[in-house]
């Protein structure tokens, strides 16, 4: 039988065989491993690409939201972290590493319901937190910021928030680990936010082959703290300001990923594709919520959706796991439990009003396979085996 992975690293290194095999061959030559030139000509290509003024590469997407938030607390607080005091909101709907980076920054998350449709966090239910919240006399807390992550490729509300962002006084980190390309009323994600984070794990949409991750802002305080922090703090690491990391990006994760960067858009075109062609062979099949850019148009108008992931939705959920397992079909959840419900932050964060919509996709949500680089007979298949499943 046929097997279909979710993804084909080893189809996409082929594709890009000799770009790559050039960049490592390069580096091998020059031998300047930590903050390599490859560094730097990947923070100055991508941040042409987002249209900011700075882009610095870090460790990882999680080291990504680190160092935003850590940057932010130092320039906002003059503090190496955020109190406890000071409250983030973000989406319970997300990896882990977006309510961890908060915790580590020193500052409580609280998880804010998500959009049904969109699966993203609800700019109305954020409203609804801070209104409440600047009603009580005596607030022992305060809201500082909001993490949007654009989950699974699609942009947030960014106008609603940034407009409440501006109303409250909040920064906002956009969470773009899923969505490198995606677009929101003609802006690149990662250039709306005072900082975006991104990620480079491989099976992001621009992945390395290892970790790897990076920071955008326009802002020109914040982009020399980031350098800071991720060379353990200081401009000299012999003479540290700041608690830092080592958190650099290796040249040669740079090196690939510049190789990389030159097929994203072209890859992103083809995860629409890909999407297109799933929405056309599942729309109609009741009780399968399919994404919401496929039913509806003023989302698909205002926002480029870069399909990190292809997620159908059902109530018979792992019943079709399983049956598409049999047939050969790999199938992802992303993500099974909400934020709230994991032991890392039982008493360190808050949660506002119910995260029913949150819970409930938990249950439903299911990602179908969408390597860039997959055959349309395949899509095709797929789709006749979820048809004969009769949902
Ligand atoms: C939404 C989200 N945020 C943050 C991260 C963390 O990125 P990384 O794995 O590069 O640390 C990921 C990905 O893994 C993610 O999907």
């Amino acid at each position: 039988m046929k097997q279909i992975p979710m993804l084909d690293l080893r189809a996409e290194y082929e594709y890009m065989r000799d770009d790559i095999d050039a960049a490592i061959t390069k580096c091998l030559e020059h031998q300047k491993w930590i903050l390599g030139p490859e560094v730097k000509e990947l923070e100055e290509k991508i941040a042409g690409y987002l249209g900011v003024k700075h882009c610095i590469c870090i460790s990882s997407g999680t080291d990504a939201l680190v160092l935003s938030l850590r940057a932010l607390a130092i320039k906002t607080k003059g503090q190496e972290y955020f109190d406890k005091t000071d409250e983030i909101i973000t989406t319970p709907f997300t990896f882990t590493a977006t309510g961890d980076a908060i915790l580590r920054s020193g500052a409580t998350p609280v998880f804010v319901d998500i959009d049904p449709a969109t699966y993203n966090i609800d700019p109305i239910k954020i409203k609804k937190y801070l209104t409440q919240n600047s009603k009580l006399e005596t607030p022992d807390s305060k809201v500082v910021g909001i993490i949007p992550v654009h989950l699974y490729g699609q942009s947030c509300q960014m106008d609603e928030l940034k407009a409440i962002a501006k109303e409250y006084n909040l920064f906002v980190v956009e969470d773009v680990a899923q969505a490198f390309g995606g677009i929101w009323k003609g802006k690149k994600l990662g250039s709306i936010g005072n900082t975006g984070a991104f990620s480079f794990f491989p099976s992001k949409n621009l992945g390395g082959f290892g970790d790897g991750g990076m920071v955008s802002t326009d802002d020109d305080e914040l982009a020399p703290l980031v350098r800071m922090l991720l060379k353990h703090g200081g401009k000299d690491k012999y003479n540290v300001d700041h608690i830092g990391y080592n958190a650099r990006l290796d040249t040669l994760q740079a090196a690939v990923l510049l190789a990389k960067f030159k097929y994203l858009d072209e890859f992103n075109e083809k995860r629409r594709r890909i999407a297109e062609l799933y929405n056309q062979g599942l729309h109609g099949i009741s009780d399968l919520i399919l994404p919401s850019e496929a039913e509806s148009l003023k989302l698909k108008a205002q926002s480029y959706h870069v399909y990190h992931q292809y997620t159908v939705r059902t109530e018979r959920r792992d019943e079709l796991q399983n049956y598409l397992k049999e047939q050969g079909i790999s199938t992802m959840i992303y993500y099974p439990f909400p934020l709230h419900k994991m032991k890392v932050f039982e008493g360190r964060s808050r949660i506002s009003d119910n995260l029913s919509n949150a819970e409930s996709a938990c249950q439903g949500v299911l990602s179908l396979p969408i390597e860039p680089l997959m055959n349309e007979k395949d899509i095709v298949h797929i789709c006749e085996i979820v048809n004969k499943f009769k949902i």
